[in-house]
């Protein structure tokens, strides 16, 4: 049913970069988010354990009733999107990160040299260089930049340290004479703004938030499951264990009206 919500999940907050530009798109949407604070952060886990996690909290979402779900993280996209396909087969649709970035770059960058910056899991995975050479687009390099999601979700993304960090990151010869960098990790939205300073216009800067919300719009479509009702969408936001910084992040893309709630989807642990 049309009405029935979005089910958007990460490990932390970074998947708020996602979940507020469906906000934004589809104002008409209702969602559920999922921020699995209490297993931060996913990159440096093992695929085997990223992928447990996913299934589980897609079965949460599913128990909501969501209509679809989003894999707004690239680690969990990169692990779990195969698995959490044949978990959840038809009891709603399924999307990830990944894919809707893929076919942007297809179209749009095809003829660049491509960076890609990304958790450990991500990089690890090899999931971008393999996509893109289906693609036939082989000038791809990648680096992993794991310690970002950390000063993130600590909210420190205003602190000068980050801007040493990424400024540290991005002058890695691994990136050297990229002409596009993409943003594979959804918490660096958070801090595009530093990225873009160190470059100062010599690189393009992309991340996946709008290009996954037109994806996300567009599968609704096709499975004519827009919601057409002319109210706002109500949005509800669940964490695996309570974060004082998580709930200044989510105020920051939400305003003061969101109300934090606690899963203990864990119980067991
Ligand atoms: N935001 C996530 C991603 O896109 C995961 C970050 C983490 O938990 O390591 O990969």
């Amino acid at each position: 049913m049309a009405d029935q919500p979005i089910g958007i999940f990460d490990s932390g907050v970074g998947g708020l970069t996602v979940a507020n530009a469906i906000c934004k798109l589809l104002p008409h949407e209702n969602t559920v988010y999922f921020g699995d604070t209490t297993h931060l952060p996913y990159g440096d886990k093992s695929s085997e354990a990223v992928k447990a996690f996913s299934l589980r909290i897609a079965d949460f979402l599913i128990e909501k009733n969501c209509k679809m779900i989003v894999i707004a993280c690239n680690t969990a996209s990169a692990a779990a999107y195969n698995a959490l396909n044949l978990h959840i087969q038809n009891k709603a649709l399924l999307i990830n990160v990944i894919d809707p970035m893929v076919n942007y770059l297809e179209q749009t960058h095809a003829q660049q040299r491509i960076g890609i910056i990304a958790t450990k899991g991500t990089i690890g995975s090899k999931v971008y260089e393999r996509k893109l050479h289906e693609r036939h687009i082989s000038e791809v390099k990648s680096l992993a930049t794991p310690l970002l999601v950390h000063l993130i979700e600590e909210g420190f993304s205003g602190h000068p340290g980050c801007q040493l960090l990424v400024n540290e990151y991005l002058s890695n010869p691994a990136l050297n004479e990229i002409e596009v960098l993409v943003l594979a990790c959804t918490h660096y939205p958070i801090i595009k703004n530093l990225i873009e300073e160190y470059y100062e216009g010599r690189t393009s800067v992309l991340d996946s938030t709008i290009i996954t919300a037109k994806a996300t719009q567009a599968a609704l479509a096709n499975a004519q499951l827009l919601n057409n009702s002319s109210t706002p969408g109500l949005h509800q936001f669940y964490v695996s264990d309570y974060t004082p910084a998580f709930e200044t992040i989510a105020h920051l893309f939400y305003g003061d009206k969101i109300k934090l709630e606690q899963s203990k989807i864990w119980k067991s642990e």
